[in-house]
């Protein structure tokens, strides 16, 4: 793959475009109008009805839409995509019988790419994270948020944020670092849970968040890895830094970890499978995004659905991501979330659609510059090859990603 340096720049007039519903809500079109987008500098500098360009437009390069569909360029606001190896052995462990939490108690599970990661060198990580990442930008993803967690010490945590970045700048993608250090407990730490929070939040987090390598902090807060108590501490710490934070929460256990998460102004609780009546209250008073996984929901053979009727009628916003992880998703297609969002969850299809972009964005406090198309934001947009807007949730197995044009350059997937 080219790196974003290598690209065509996007700059110019793209023509005979339909508006997908909801793309760009400063813009009213009628009925059936073709629309047309301006890109400068590699910013939206204007967008409306083609047959209503403005003069200073006339003359700039013009790309031809050919009637594409248009959306905002997709963003996948969960994922922990910078690891060592993979763990198909325990996908045929589960076919076996073992249970994910079985595995993880008996040395499996997260632990096993936390020895694989601290294993591998920087750019080892670099080279093992770019393909699948590769895999997600086909599917016209513009914004991604990546996770550490798979180090769990200073250095190793450091490694797999610093690869995050590399990534973004390489491949011309918004990056959001998330600080996962929360995540499970070390083996060196085993029986001194209190001691590695220590770690994490007087050592780790200053440290990495001194060096610009955090915009958000997270923990898993499950029976499996770290309490509420535990979590709470992560969270005042993170606080403290001016750091936003978010939450693995209720997705094995009812922990009260959302109603936790909302009271520190949480960008977004995610999983939720087993999310209360009151978490689901404390986040809308919040402004919490409910982020679902359906690609973990899949993998673990779920059974138990994550409160959507619940959550639509208190109007909190919903956002789908991969949960891209070696463990329980590894999943790299975000077209294919939608789907499951829609078949597993009954997501409507412009739900599922505004979980990949308006709701996605805000999950990563990115709602003032991505998610939506409009004047001044930045020209992340995807042309799609379908007649109609409920195909992106249809097909699956399917890359219907025509042109994507991100951070203002131009790619053909
Ligand atoms: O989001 N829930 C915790 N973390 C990941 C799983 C990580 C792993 O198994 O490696 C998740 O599902
Ligand atoms: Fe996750």
């Amino acid at each position: 793959m080219k790196t974003a340096n290598q690209l065509p720049s996007a700059d110019g007039l793209w023509t005979d475009l339909r508006l997908a519903p909801g793309a760009a809500p400063d813009v009213s079109l009628p009925e059936g109008a073709q629309a047309a987008i301006a890109v400068e500098q590699g910013r939206i500098a204007w967008i409306g009805d083609s047959s209503a360009v403005p003069e200073r437009f006339a003359n700039a390069p013009r790309h031809d839409g050919a009637g594409a569909l248009v959306t905002p360029g997709l963003i996948d606001c969960h994922t922990h995509l910078v690891y060592g190896g993979q763990r198909a052995n325990e996908f045929a462990m589960r076919l076996a019988g073992a249970s994910y939490e079985e595995i993880a108690k008996a040395g499996g599970g997260i632990v096993s790419s936390v020895r694989a990661t601290r294993e591998a060198d920087e750019d080892e990580l670099f080279a093992q994270a770019a393909p699948r990442l590769e895999q997600l930008l086909a599917d016209g993803v513009c914004a991604i948020e990546i996770k550490s967690g798979y180090g769990l010490s200073l250095e190793h945590e450091r490694k797999q944020l610093r690869v995050a970045r590399r990534l973004g700048e390489a491949h011309g993608v918004t990056v959001r670092t998330t600080f996962l250090g929360a995540h499970a407990l070390p083996p060196e730490y085993a029986g001194r849970s209190g001691e590695y929070i220590d770690a994490v939040c007087r050592e780790m987090m200053p440290a990495l968040a001194a060096e610009g390598l955090i915009d958000a902090v997270d923990v898993f807060c499950e029976r499996i890895a770290f309490s509420l108590e535990e979590t709470e501490r992560v969270f005042q710490a993170a606080r403290a830094l001016g750091l936003p934070v978010k939450l693995h929460a209720e997705q094995l256990s009812d922990m009260g970890g959302a109603a936790l998460a909302a009271r520190y102004g949480a960008l977004s609780c995610d999983h939720i499978e087993h999310l209360s009546p009151e978490g689901i209250a404390a986040m809308r008073e919040a402004g919490t995004v409910a982020v679902l996984l359906p690609g973990a929901y899949y993998t673990l053979r779920d059974t138990h659905l994550p409160p959507i009727e619940a959550l639509r009628a208190a109007g909190v916003p919903m956002a789908v991501s991969t949960d891209h992880n070696p463990g329980t998703s590894p999943a790299l297609s975000l077209l294919l979330m939608v789907n499951m969002a829609c078949t597993l969850f009954r997501l409507t299809v412009p739900e599922a659609l505004a979980g990949v972009t308006v709701h996605a964005a805000k999950a990563l406090g990115l709602e003032t510059t991505h998610g939506v198309l409009g004047v001044g934001r930045p020209a992340d947009f995807v042309l799609w090859n379908v007649r109609e807007t409920a195909e992106l949730a249809y097909w699956f197995g399917h890359r219907p990603a025509r042109i994507v044009v991100r951070q203002g350059r131009v790619s053909f997937p």
